[in-house]
């Protein structure tokens, strides 16, 4: 049998997708899911992995999820197509991750590098929840319970997938050939890599009030872009201005397309042309901007108001996310068969074990 192509990716719940989500993820999502080339595609909110560091707001997560579904059905994650679940709600990945737990040392967590900064991040230094600390292994759990082939999504989970191979390579050779290792999908474009919050920080992050959302309203949308990090020192109009750092040029990379300079600025056959201008001198920003606001009004309009005609019938998706979830699990399950049979503990179904050991037993051992 040919082997399955299959995604699985997802997100924490801990507030409403913004651009940097949809440009690092979630369009590449969408993309796929429309190829036609996966023959399974999960899509997981981790609602579990959320609650690693926000044990003490469960509310927010709760809150959170119907936002991120939203968020995937305005983006045009079809439910046909692709399976959306939470993550909780499949009781088969804790029991994969306390399994894999055996096949992964403390002293290779502590070197995990996204582990690593989000331990600072959040002054976990002098003490980590073990389930934070752990959330590894959990991700691993997610991704492996599914048979994942690929798995799209930012930069910043590319340890947890090396982490994922080592853990399935370790027991596939402990147990016999089970886990399937799988391939990280990153944004082909470097700009949607790691988009910058809109002051120029490196990450957009709710904390920072930095974000655009993909719900934001036409008008907020545009107050944010004219706000935006530029050139400190590109004061006047006739000065030359610098584009690295820049962030409106860094936005331009990862949403401008040489047909928007035909719709909303014909002067310019395209970015380069743009920028070369802007770094001669005599280009404002504002010119710049109003040309951004233009494009990412084009790419946004559509969701937001999708996302409007889901907001209709809320209960509606918790339907679809249950029947989400109970699909999910189904495939999981298939999984933990798989890995209990592996690791000899799958003791009622092998009738094999029983016979040979009433055998031994009679023989008065
Ligand atoms: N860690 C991911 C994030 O913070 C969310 C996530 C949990 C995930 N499990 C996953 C992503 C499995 C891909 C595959 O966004």
């Amino acid at each position: 049998m040919k082997k399955e192509k299959i995604i699985l990716t997802g997100d924490r719940p801990t507030g409403k997708l913004h651009i940097g989500h949809f440009v690092g993820s979630l369009k590449r999502r969408v993309e796929l899911q429309n190829s036609g080339e996966f023959d399974k595609i999960f899509i997981m909110i981790a609602d579990a992995q959320a609650l690693t560091d926000n044990v003490d707001n469960p509310e927010k997560v709760r809150q959170n999820i119907i936002e991120v579904a939203l968020d995937y059905l305005a983006c045009g994650i079809d439910p046909t197509k692709s399976t959306i679940f939470i993550q909780s709600q499949i009781a088969e990945l804790c029991e994969l991750s306390f399994y894999y737990m055996n096949l992964v040392t403390v002293s290779r967590l502590q070197r995990n590098p996204t582990v690593k900064t989000e331990i600072q991040m959040r002054n976990f230094e002098s003490s980590i929840p073990v389930g934070f600390f752990t959330y590894p292994i959990s991700q691993a759990a997610d991704i492996t319970a599914f048979k994942a082939t690929t798995v799209p999504v930012g930069e910043d989970q590319k340890p947890m997938l090396e982490q994922t191979n080592e853990i399935v390579r370790r027991f596939n050779h402990i147990y016999g050939d089970t886990l399937v290792e799988p391939e990280i999908l990153l944004p082909d474009n470097a700009a949607c890599l790691r988009l910058p919050g809109t002051d120029g920080k490196a990450k957009m992050s709710k904390s920072l009030g930095n974000c655009i959302y993909l719900s934001e309203s036409a008008d907020e949308l545009q107050k944010k872009i004219k706000s935006m990090y530029t050139d400190p020192d590109h004061l006047r109009v006739q000065d030359p201005g610098k584009i690295e750092g820049n962030t409106v040029f860094t936005y331009l990379d990862a949403f401008c397309h040489n047909e928007h300079f035909e719709r909303y600025l014909n002067e310019y056959p395209n970015l380069d042309e743009l920028k070369a201008h802007y770094q001669r001198g005599g280009l404002g920003d504002m010119k710049v901007k109003k040309f951004l606001g233009a494009i990412m009004e084009e790419q946004l309009g559509p969701i937001r108001e999708r996302r409007k005609e889901f907001e209709k019938d809320i209960p509606a998706i918790y339907e679809m996310l249950k029947k989400g979830c109970d699909t999910a699990r189904e495939a999981a399950a298939d999984t933990l068969a798989d890995v209990r049979r592996a690791m000899k503990i799958n003791y009622f179904e092998d009738a094999d074990l029983i016979a040979e050991q009433a055998k031994r037993f009679q023989m008065g051992e």
